[in-house]
Parts: structure tokens; sequence; C-alpha cells
């Protein structure tokens, strides 16, 4: 199996080229690109139920058919391994493999990703296996889902099915992708499945996906052999005042506790932080919520911590109260009125914008990585999520031009390079994504892929960023 845990050695900064063994890959989700929405078993998640729900997402779009990436997985692996992809990371459709939430595996669903796995091995293509990208099955969310405390258990049980079933082939596992929209867009704004719009469930949903993730871990250790390495995927905002005033420092303050200390307070420091249980006590009990023994689960030793980076987050305390949120997972992220944070106001960075009118900023990856390492030395950081969307289009050639892509992730993977010169300790890049793909509630509308789908004829066309990746991976440095 390919390393992905180099040695990582500082580099001099006006180099253009990055460690040897740094693990270079692209990144999908179950939801979002298999389709075979009720084949081998696989019952109905909360996305299913969501995506079929009239006016929640755009067009009426549902991941029934997606990428059709279930049936033609060996076309994308050769696409990968033509590509040069040191390492893929996907996610484990939950449903699929246990449909109610309990009892146990369907063998039919695993075998999907034992073919899949083995298909990458043979390829020389490192598997990275996320249990959760948000495909809850439905019947959990019936019971209670994630403010449900026994969603937690629940999870670790199904964490450890798929480490007995794929243990033996991955040997990298990531327990949940991005629980802050899980908790934040699931159950406050309500853009995301499934859909509800409860300040106190988005807390309750936050600190029991952050027991899950513990749970998990502890899961994973038993099943996995010791050579196995255990990470969770955050959306770190990277939080910035809008000018120098108090007011903007308290904005900045309060959306970095309900954005990002939320998650990492527990992890990896193993207590919530006080400024958040204060700003948040009049939604939630947290004395009830978290209980004895919660806090040393959540804090189990990781081995790497997988960052998703896309665009800063800018935000105000307007003194007039007029606040403007905006409802987007990355860069300006919709809180909810209930933390603390009515009065926060969110900007763009700057007016260079993607398709998903975010603002295009890789400074904000390189303060990012150089904070997190300076702040958790020993922690090795993967990006395990950067990318942009653009309106692409085949020309009558039948070619995909995405000039626009290729400088966003040379920026970004320059931001990385820089990061790494001044210290941080990151050790891999995964793109999102391999392939463009159904984004959740912009349905099919946005094209995140390096590959474009032609959803009618499922036919994969290389974008001119994907050739341009290759040149990058196999250079292992970025173009002078
Ligand atoms: C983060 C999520 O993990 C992924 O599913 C999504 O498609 C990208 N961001 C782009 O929004």
């Amino acid at each position: 199996m390919t390393a992905v845990r180099p040695e990582t050695t500082a580099l001099p900064a006006t180099d253009t080229s990055f460690p040897t063994g740094f693990v270079w890959g692209a990144a999908t989700a179950a939801y979002q690109v298999e389709g075979a929405a009720t084949e081998d078993g696989r019952t109905p998640s909360i996305w299913d139920t969501f995506s079929h729900t009239p006016g929640k997402v755009r067009n009426g779009d549902t991941g029934d058919i997606a990428a059709d990436h279930y049936h033609r997985f060996r076309d994308d692996v050769a696409l990968m391994k033509d590509l040069g992809l040191k390492a893929y990371r996907f996610s484990i459709s939950w449903p699929r493999v246990q449909p109610t939430g309990r009892g146990p595996a369907v063998e039919r669903g695993l075998d999907f990703y034992r073919r899949l796995t083995d298909a990458l091995l043979e390829a020389g293509i490192t598997p990275v296996a996320t249990l959760y990208h948000w495909d809850l099955p439905q019947e959990l969310e019936d019971a209670g889902g994630w403010p449900h405390r026994d969603t937690a258990h629940r999870f670790a049980d199904y964490a450890t099915l798929a480490a007995r079933a794929l243990g033996d082939r991955v040997g990298m596992w990531t327990t949940l992708n991005e629980p802050w929209c899980s908790a934040f867009l699931g159950y406050g704004s309500g853009v995301h499945a499934p859909g509800r719009t409860d300040p106190a469930a988005t807390l309750r949903a936050a600190h029991h996906l952050n027991l899950a993730h513990g749970e998990a871990v502890g899961a994973l250790r038993t099943a996995l052999p010791s050579s196995a390495q255990v990470s969770i995927t955050l959306n770190l905002h990277q939080v910035r005042p809008l000018t120098g005033s108090p007011e903007d420092a308290e904005a900045a303050r309060r959306i970095d506790a309900v954005g990002n200390r939320i998650f990492t307070g527990p992890l990896l420091d193993g207590a919530y932080p006080e400024d958040l249980l204060r700003d948040t006590a009049h939604v939630v009990d947290w004395d009830e919520l978290v209980r004895a023994g919660d806090l040393a689960e959540i804090s189990r030793p990781l081995d790497a911590l997988g960052v998703n980076y896309y665009a800063p987050t800018v935000v105000s305390l307007p003194a007039d109260g007029a606040a403007s949120t905006r409802n987007d997972g990355h860069g300006a992220s919709d809180h909810s009125p209930w933390t603390g944070s009515e009065q926060v106001a969110f900007h763009l960075a700057n007016d260079d914008l993607t398709a998903m009118n975010w603002s295009i900023d890789a400074s904000g990856l390189h303060t990012l990585l150089t904070e997190m390492s300076a702040r958790h030395p020993g922690l090795p950081l993967m990006v395990t999520e950067n990318g942009a969307a653009f309106d692409d289009y085949v020309s009558p050639e039948g070619r995909v031009e995405d000039p626009q892509r290729i400088a966003y992730l040379h920026s970004h993977l320059d931001a990385v390079r820089r990061a790494i010169a001044d210290g941080a300790d990151v050790r891999g890049y995964f793109l999102w994504s391999l392939l463009d793909n159904f984004e959740w509630s912009y349905g099919y509308s946005k094209r995140f892929g390096a590959v474009y789908v032609d959803y009618p004829t499922q036919r994969r066309i290389p974008k001119a960023s994907a050739r341009w990746y290759a040149e990058v991976i196999r250079n292992n440095a970025l173009p002078a």
C-alpha cells in the first residue's frame, strides 16, 4: 500500500516543489457521485428524502443517478490512474452498509466498497475512506437524528462493521466530514438535510457528532490493525473581522466559537470553550447535554486532521443591527439567529468570485494551515478538500477549458507549499472534486470536477485543469 504518512521536510520558500511522498489525491462523496440509490439493499438516507422534497434542491435534482459512479467506478479508477493520483478520498454510504442504521451489515452493500478498493489498490491508488459524508439513514433521523444521543452509539457500531469488512484494504479512515454542516446547515438554517430549523437541536447535534466521532475512533482502533490512521475532516472557517474595530473583533470571536472551536475545543483540547458555553447558555443546557466521560471519549488522539478550505469568512458586528446573513457552507455562513451572533454580518473577502459566489483568496489557506500546525504541534494536517466551481462547458471540439480553475488550484497549492515552507506539517492535498457531481442544495448546477460529467450520457471529459493537476503530480511541483 502506498505510504500516506511521509516524513515532511521543510522546504525553502522560493522552491516550487513539495516534500517527497506528498499525497496527491482527489475526493468525492457517496451521495454526490454514486447514484444506484435503491440497489443492493440500500435504503433512503436523509438526503434522499430531502432531495425528493419539492423546493429543497435546485431544479428538483436528486442523487438517484448522480455520476453513476456505482456502476462506472472501474472507468473512474482508470481515469484516476491516468491522472497519476496517489490517493482517492471517497465516502461509504451508511444506508448501503446498514440500511436501518442498526443491526448487521448488508454484504452486498459492503461488496461495492470491496470492489472499489480492490480496483484502487490494483491501480496503485491509496483508498482513503470517510465514514460519514452526510447521508444518515432516514430511519435514524425518524428516531431523532443527530440531536438524539443514541445516534452517536449507532455510528460507532456502523464504524465497527465498516472497519471489519474493509480494514484489510483501507489504511486511512476519516470519521466525519464537516460536522459543522451536518449540525448547522442540517438542523439550524435547514438548507441541508434533514432541513430542520431548531437552535437547541443544532447544538445537540454538534455535541452528538463530536461524541459519534470519539466513539468511532475507539471502535476503529479496536477493529483495525495498529498501522491504520484515523482522522476527522473539519471545514475550519478562516474568520476575519471586517475592520479593526472592537465590535468586529467580537463578531469574529463569536463566529470562531460556533464555526470552529465548538469542534476543535472538545476534539483537540478536551473541552468546550468557555465563551461558547456562555454565548449559547440560553439555547441549551450544556450540563445536561455533555455527560461524564464524553469529553475523554471525544478527545481521543488522532493520527491526522483533515482540513477543507474554499474561502475566508469575513464578519462584522453592525451597531445598527442591520445584519446580512448568507447561506453557504463555506466562506460566508449562516449561523442562525440564536448563537449570540444574530447581529453578525457576513461579507465577501473580495469580488473575485467562483460560481458559488465565494471569494477567491488563497492566503486564507496559508493562514489556516500555519495557525493550526502551530497550535497543535504533532498533529499532521491533510487538505482533504479544496477546489472551485465554475460555469464549465464543452467546446465544439469536445474540450473543457477551465483556466479559472487552474488559477484557483495554482494559487491554493502555492499557499499549501508556502505553509509547509513556513513549518506547517501538511502531508497531502485532495482536490474537490474528481468528478462534477451533486452539489447538495445546488443540485447539478455547480460543477466542481476536474473531470466534466455530461449527465445525459455520463460521458467523462477531463478538463484542462485535470491535465494541469496531473502534471503537478508528475513533477511533485508547481509550474515555475
Ligand atoms: C464541502 C463538502 O464536503 C462537499 O461535499 C461539497 O461538495 C464541497 N464542500 C463544495 O461545496
